[in-house]
């Protein structure tokens, strides 16, 4: 298998991304500081940026007059052992409104999670998400070079691709990654302007998604098109004369690093963050973690634990249910909705069973470090990674490299992309209390031997198809096309 750094290191590489790795701000001192990328997208990215020295456009999220050089919209990171260039795209109130509150995460988010009752239309979401896409995807023109390899990410850019292609005839090798699920054409035929969108990604050379079902409603949809050709067998859809390979490409987590950060935080740091926050350390322990969403489906996890409780009484003080949430796009009223509906639902329960000695469920929702976080997946018997659709879901992928002792046990959704690779997870439908709070309980009541050996191949499994790994396979994928064009070339 390709090594990420090796496969980027033969070409210039410019991402593209919604969210910046570095984002400057003003400290109360008036200096300029740094928020670095704690984890995810981000966090994976930069070494690989750092070492091909290669350039990184994003929405400049930070105070916009905090700038750090002369030209205003390039800045060197990381700070102190500057490597690759951040080339910022500065976004104005309304077009932040109109492009990432509304089309991106009003329109593309639910439409794409089968949520559509929940889509709300404007047309001005639809004309700003074009004119940013346009803005990012000339930023991206002007960093790339034909010897570029662009690499986009997510659902924010369908449109950008075909901006940057036009830029650059010669043609970059231009790969893009849709981060979350891709609906049948059935359902994604309600926005307006399916074909456009369709077409705008199609400008890519290579169009990745974590899964093969996600990959063969893409290819449906793009079946749908005027003038295209698609190839179901070989992923591929034939359009303008060009070649375009649509594949699966599942993402995984840096388990190297999240294991060793994890082995680091032993019995007497876990007592220490279990007594901040008020978790009985004594009690059996099951975790959540997620971005306060209503794809997550934190609400039917709650009313899965009250079954589970109200029908296994057994458990009433023996099991503590920690969920760590995390909050964005909270300027979107469904946003603030579901924060309230989950803070209700821990209420509820809370006020249900809770004793004096026991709080049943214990809600963080400050800031945890990557150390704490990986240690409390180490310290967890049981993640509930519920979601009622989502993507991948990597909470999955980095509760299993975290769990060092190898005796903890997954409760996964069929609703996650993870789920089509992570057999030995312990399966569970959301919408189904009954069934969930009866996993639950199967979890916890699992035999040491049929645990550990459920581990060790989910681990087996996250350790070789890791981050790295998926960063390799993708580049190679964009690697492929370039070598096929210059031999058409030469031809
Ligand atoms: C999902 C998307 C990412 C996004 C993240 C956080 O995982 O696929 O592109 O960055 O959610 O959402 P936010 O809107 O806060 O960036």
């Amino acid at each position: 298998r390709a090594d990420a750094d090796e496969t980027a290191g033969s070409r210039h590489l410019v991402v593209v991304s919604n969210r910046e790795p570095y984002q400057h701000h003003y400290e109360d001192d008036g200096s300029i500081g740094v928020e670095e990328p704690v984890g995810g997208l981000t966090a994976g990215l930069d070494p690989v940026l750092r070492k091909t020295r290669g350039d990184w456009v994003a929405w400049g999220d930070g105070d916009a007059d905090a700038v750090v050089t002369d030209d205003e919209d390039c800045v060197a990171v990381p700070p102190g052992d500057e490597r690759y260039t951040l080339r910022r795209v500065w976004l104005t109130d309304d077009e932040v409104s109109g492009y990432y509150y509304g089309y991106s995460n009003r329109v593309l988010w639910p439409l794409c999670h089968d949520l559509v009752d929940r889509i709300e239309m404007e047309p001005a979401y639809w004309d700003t998400y074009k004119s940013v896409n346009e803005s990012f995807g000339r930023a991206a023109a002007e960093r790339a070079t034909e010897d570029s390899t662009v690499w986009i990410q997510d659902y924010h850019f369908c449109l950008a691709p075909k901006t940057i292609r036009e830029s650059l005839p010669t043609g970059a090798n231009m790969v893009q990654f849709w981060h979350i699920p891709w609906p049948a054409w059935d359902t994604f035929r309600v926005v307006p302007h399916p074909e456009e969108l369709i077409e705008g990604l199609l400008a890519n050379d290579v169009v990745g998604f974590h899964v093969e079902r996600y990959r063969d409603n893409f290819l449906e949809c793009a079946a749908q098109l005027d003038g295209t050709d698609v190839d179901r067998e070989a992923g591929i859809v034939r359009i303008d004369g060009r070649e375009v390979r649509v594949g699966a490409f599942p993402m995984g987590v840096d388990a190297e690093r999240i294991e060793s950060i994890a082995d680091g935080f032993g019995r007497d740091d876990w007592v220490g963050l279990a007594e901040r926050y008020g978790i009985d350390p004594d009690t059996r322990i099951a975790v959540g973690v997620d971005r306060i969403d209503y794809t997550k489906g934190i609400p039917h996890r709650i009313d899965a634990l009250e079954t589970f409780w109200e029908t296994h009484p057994e458990w009433r003080g023996e099991l503590t249910f920690v969920q760590k949430s995390s909050h964005s796009r909270s300027q979107i009223p469904a946003y603030q909705e579901i924060a309230e509906d989950v803070c209700e639902a821990v209420r509820r329960v809370n006020e249900r069973f809770g004793t004096d000695e026991w709080t049943p469920i214990v809600h963080v929702d400050d800031y945890l470090s990557q150390r704490e976080l990986f240690g409390l997946y180490r310290h967890s018997d049981v993640a509930l990674v519920s979601p009622l659709r989502d993507g991948m879901n990597l909470v999955a992928k980095e509760y299993v490299a975290a769990q060092v002792e190898e005796d903890g046990v997954l409760l996964l959704s069929e609703f996650a992309g993870a789920h089509e690779q992570m057999d030995e997870a312990v399966h569970i439908n959301p919408y189904s209390p009954d069934g969930f709070a009866e996993s639950i309980h199967d979890a916890l009541t699992m035999p040491a031997g049929e645990r550990r050996r459920r581990m060790r191949s989910l681990r087996d499994h996250v350790r070789e198809d890791d981050l790295d790994a998926w960063v390799a396979d993708l580049l190679e994928a964009a690697g492929l096309t370039a070598t096929e064009r210059l031999l058409a070339g030469g031809q």
